[in-house]
């Protein structure tokens, strides 16, 4: 084979090579799959929705308490939407950290539907009881809803002790994750704030409600969901996080 030959043909090679890197391009942009979003990503988007629907939606936003939030809670008004205020942080309800305080509702978390058929999930959130029209959520959110309440609950009871808020988390391998991938927002001591306290001071009064927001982000805000990540990542971080300075 002359060179010319041969440099023709790996030229060939290069330019099919070029063709089918620009049909692939062409399907990603037109095709199927762009059609709908990855299930990790559309359940971190459920895990916002369940943490402050009304910030992050176009939908009505309600003013009045949730008509099923009952006399034993001492709550009012729009946070009364939140699923979190009625079945709280550790998906528990009444029968987690929210048993006591000032978030009892006497309401029962929602542990019972992991696992579950996200359709059935769906309509329960379209149910009397809950109430959520299509002018609060589109049938899209309520399915990214359904699909965190079925596949994104951490079974926090393995994670964190109920009593003591320890995190089953090595601070020691979360450091170099924190440093990397929160320090831009919160600093290396978790105090480049914007209007929230020290990060330390969150992870310790909550950790339930910190592991939930590493893993699917802060509603409105531009910090990422992270549960892509190994859980025992989530929860290394976390345990660094509390080893940070709390004011
Ligand atoms: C004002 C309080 C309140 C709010 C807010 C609320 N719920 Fe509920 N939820 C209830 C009550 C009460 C029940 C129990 C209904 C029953 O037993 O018939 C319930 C039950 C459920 C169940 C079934 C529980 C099980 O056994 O697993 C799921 C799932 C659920 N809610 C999801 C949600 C989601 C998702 C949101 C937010 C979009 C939400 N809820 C917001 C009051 C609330
Ligand atoms: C792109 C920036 C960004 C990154 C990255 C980021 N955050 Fe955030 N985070 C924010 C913003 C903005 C807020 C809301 C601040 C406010 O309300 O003042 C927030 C809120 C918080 C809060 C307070 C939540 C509450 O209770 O309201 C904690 C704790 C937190 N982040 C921890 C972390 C941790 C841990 C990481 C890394 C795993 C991280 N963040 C990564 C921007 C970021």
């Amino acid at each position: 084979m002359s060179k010319f030959k041969l440099a023709s043909r790996i030229k060939g090679i290069a330019i099919v090579a070029a063709c089918s890197v620009a049909g692939a391009l062409a399907l990603v942009s037109s095709g199927p799959a762009q059609a709908g979003e990855t299930e990790v990503y559309t359940i971190s988007v459920g895990g916002l929705l369940y943490d402050k629907w009304y910030k992050i939606v176009d939908g009505t936003v309600p003013k009045k308490t949730h008509p099923s939030y009952g006399d034993k809670g001492k709550k009012s008004g729009k946070g009364t939407w939140r699923c979190k205020e009625c079945h709280g942080w550790d998906y528990k309800g009444k029968d987690g950290v929210y048993a006591k305080g000032s978030h009892y509702s006497g309401i029962k978390g929602i542990r019972g539907s992991a696992g579950k058929d996200p359709k059935a999930i769906a309509a329960i959130i379209r149910d009397k009881t809950h109430g959520y029209t299509k002018d609060h959520l589109t049938d899209k959110e309520v399915n990214a809803l359904a699909l965190f309440v079925s596949k994104g609950q951490y079974d926090m009871d393995k994670y964190i002790d109920s009593k003591t808020k320890a995190v089953k988390g090595d601070a020691e391998k979360g450091k170099p994750y924190y440093e990397t991938m929160c320090s831009k927002c919160h600093g290396l001591d978790g105090k480049k704030v914007k209007d929230m306290k020290a990060v330390a001071y969150y992870s310790n009064k909550n950790p339930w409600e910190i592991l939930h927001k590493i893993a699917n982000g802060q509603p409105a805000e531009a910090m990422p969901a992270m549960r892509i990540l190994d859980d025992q990542i989530l929860l290394d971080i976390l345990a660094y996080s509390m080893t940070l300075p709390k004011e």
